[in-house]
């Protein structure tokens, strides 16, 4: 039996149609309910539906031997886990963003707050990558307020077609990174269920392939 867990959500479905496309019965998984592990023993898998935040530790402890989630999860968790594909989906992009005219004047601001939900990818930029200390407020959603409102100078958070930003007068500043779904595995299990987890991999990637190929 693999385990197999999900981000709750719109990247559940695309990973289950991916891996319906790769061969697997996943019908148990596509159940409407409210129950959190969904399995077929015939099929020999199971799926739990997780806060996507939570998947990289159900995987990296093994609860789980496989995981679907964002490269915006699996930066700021940073899980002992192996990361195996780039899915090509659930693209965006991890941004500083804040004022319009606060482009290219963004190092001009000394102590800057930068308010985000990811506080570790925050400070691994800003401190790791720039040398620049600042001050992270940690916020649980809605991040565009606190430049608004005068909680923080900038932002840290995901951009996907830009309209949040739009719409509240906000602009891109700096790309801190890249983000879309990926696979990951616990790093017990790829040994321990070599024989069902590396062809599952062999069958996603060749599915991933097809569809970049078709774009
Ligand atoms: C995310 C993100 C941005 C928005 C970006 O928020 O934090 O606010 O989506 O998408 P866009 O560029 O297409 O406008 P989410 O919807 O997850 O809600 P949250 O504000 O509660 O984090």
């Amino acid at each position: 039996m693999i385990t197999i867990a999900l981000s709750k959500g719109r990247l559940a479905d695309q990973a289950l149609d991916l891996l319906e496309k790769a061969g697997y019965d996943v019908s148990a998984g596509r159940e409407k309910s409210r129950k959190l592990i969904l399995e077929d023993p015939n099929t020999g898998l199971r799926f739990i539906l997780a806060k996507p935040a939570d998947v990289p530790t159900y995987v990296e402890y093994g609860a789980a031997d496989l995981g679907v989630v964002g490269k915006d999860t699996l930066l700021e968790e940073g899980r002992q886990l192996y990361e195996v594909i780039d899915l090509g989906f659930g693209k965006c992009r991890m941004c500083v963003a804040g004022p319009a005219q606060l482009k290219g004047k963004l190092d001009t601001i000394p102590n800057k707050r930068v308010g985000t939900k990811y506080p570790n990818i925050t400070r691994a930029y800003f401190e790791g990558v720039k040398k620049e200390s600042v001050e992270i407020i940690k916020l649980n959603g809605s991040v565009e307020l606190a430049p608004l409102i005068g909680l923080s100078e900038v932002i840290v958070d995901i951009v996907e077609s830009g309209r949040t930003l739009y719409e509240n007068g906000l602009d891109v500043l700096e790309t801190v990174a890249d983000i879309s779904a990926r696979v990951v595995v616990n790093r017990v299990s790829m040994t321990m269920k070599a024989d069902e987890i590396k062809p599952m991999i062999a069958k996603l990637k060749e599915q991933v392939e097809i569809m970049n190929k078709a774009d």
